[in-house]
């Protein structure tokens, strides 16, 4: 069977990590979680107080950054600069900052560069909001994934929970909406569909539903 890339794109919150790791998993596929990489980028600036609009300071930072993959009890854990992040990443005040950071071009092109070389070897499950139109434009399957937003509040809500991290609904919601409208209207590289990509609403689906779905399309690919 042929080796191949599955990009999945959508708004914030929509389950697709979930449905990007249960592909990986069945696929026995590596998993690619773009927005944790400019989750962690923005962790930094944050911890080291560093003004992100000042396009000096960016370009320093992004030399002393280093992000990586690792499994960690089974999970698939964030490293910046050799310390496991994946926690930290998930609270509200990055999530209030990484969609302005994700606007900086200098910090696109940095994320985009170590993305493409991880599927350099195809093999691989990735999600974002770029996937399909910028990091691989050639990927064999492209999902786009769409959920009501009411319930990517209540699924946000539930994930952070299970986390230990405490937030407030509306907080959330408004988090969720905001980063949506930043991440469309960006001029460089905006989550866009891509015109090969397939829709998936999941409003209604099951995680295993949804995975099923998936599947099948990706096996038709193979
Ligand atoms: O998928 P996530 O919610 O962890 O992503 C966090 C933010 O990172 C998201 O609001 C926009 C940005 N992002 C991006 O610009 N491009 C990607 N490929 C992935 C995420």
């Amino acid at each position: 069977m042929k080796r191949i890339i599955i990009a999945i794109d959508g708004y914030s919150s929509c389950g697709k990590s979930t449905l990007a790791k249960a592909l990986a998993k069945a696929l026995h596929y590596a998993y690619l979680d773009s927005g944790a990489m400019y989750r962690a980028v923005t962790l930094f600036f944050l911890e080291n107080n560093i003004d992100y609009n000042d396009p000096e300071k960016v370009t320093w930072a992004l030399q002393h950054i280093e992000i990586h993959f690792e499994r960690v009890d089974g999970q698939n854990c964030t490293f910046l600069n050799g310390v496991n992040i994946e926690q930290a990443i998930r609270e509200m005040r990055v999530s209030q900052h990484v969609s302005p950071v994700a606007t900086i071009s200098s910090v696109r092109r940095a994320m985009v560069r170590q993305q493409q070389a991880m599927g350099n070897r195809r093999g691989i499950v990735a999600d974002g909001r770029d996937i399909g139109t910028v990091v691989f434009p050639d990927a064999e399957l492209k999902i786009f994934l769409t959920a009501d937003p009411d319930v990517r509040t209540s699924r946000r809500h539930l994930e952070l929970a299970t986390k230990g991290i405490k937030a407030d609904r509306n907080d959330i919601q408004h988090n969720l909406l905001e980063r949506d409208q930043i991440d469309s209207n960006r001029s460089d590289s905006p989550l866009r569909q891509a015109a090969d990509a397939v829709v998936i609403d999941n409003t209604l689906l099951s995680e295993s539903q949804q995975l099923a779905q998936a599947l099948a399309m990706a096996k038709e690919k193979m």
